[in-house]
């Protein structure tokens, strides 16, 4: 049996070295260009979801904003806290499972999930989705990566839920990843009360590492 949301288990210990950060301190161009977005609408709460060693939290830090960040990895909060210390910006930092947010409703005026939301099955994306819409304000941002069917490691391993996959041969992958298809992420995303803006499907650093891209806003229509 998999315990279905141990992912974090695997990322706490790969943020505690050098060789594990590399390659994660850098903030994504897709995030660094919804900035002039987020202040053309008045932006000031962001929340960085399972948000690593912090590089997009401290981007946005660095840029003004008023910056939390919850991951259940401590190695990584440490580490992102350091470096807002050296820094001297303000973050506040939280170990929080990303179904269950420490955070009053309708806070945020973005939420950043990058690579984080798809650890688990669907029914902890469900889960996530629900979370992520109590805590954001309604018209606030939501930007998000999802896994894509067409990503090379879908079907590889054992289908521990559906269309939930385990590799235990490749490090990263040898915890449950949930995939999709555009059809089941728009019904996802609608069913939890988002609207989605932006939608494009990207291979990441590696050829075949499919992944959906996502920018939604929170519509007022969700009643859960
Ligand atoms: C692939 S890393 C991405 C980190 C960061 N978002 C970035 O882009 O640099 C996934 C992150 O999600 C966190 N994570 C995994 N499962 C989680 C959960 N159930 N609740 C909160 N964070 C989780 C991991 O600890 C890890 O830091």
């Amino acid at each position: 049996m998999y315990e279905m949301t141990s992912a974090y288990k695997h990322w706490n210990k790969q943020w505690q070295s050098c060789r594990g950060r590399q390659g994660w301190t850098v903030p994504e161009p897709s995030v660094i260009s919804l900035l002039p977005a987020l202040k053309e609408k008045g932006v000031e709460r962001i929340l960085d979801l399972g948000g690593g060693v912090g590089r997009h939290a401290l981007y946005f830090a660095a840029h003004g904003f008023k910056v939390n960040m919850s991951d259940l990895s401590a190695h990584g909060l440490d580490f992102a806290r350091g470096k807002a210390k050296e820094a001297g910006i303000e973050l506040s930092t939280h170990i929080a499972d990303m179904a269950t947010l420490p955070f009053e409703a309708d806070f945020f005026d973005y939420v950043l999930a990058w690579n984080v939301i798809y650890h688990g099955n669907k029914r902890n994306l469900i889960q996530s989705l629900v979370e992520i819409n109590r805590i954001l304000r309604v018209g606030g941002f939501f930007q998000a990566t999802l896994l894509s069917k067409n990503n090379y490691n879908f079907r590889i391993g054992d289908e521990v839920s559906k269309d939930t996959w385990v590799n235990s041969r490749v490090s990263d992958k040898a915890h449950p990843h949930y995939y999709c298809n555009e059809k089941e992420l728009n019904a996802l995303f609608t069913d939890a009360g988002f609207l989605i803006k932006d939608l494009e499907e990207v291979e990441q650093s590696l050829t075949g590492s499919f992944h959906w891209n996502v920018v939604a806003h929170k519509t007022s229509q969700y009643l859960p």
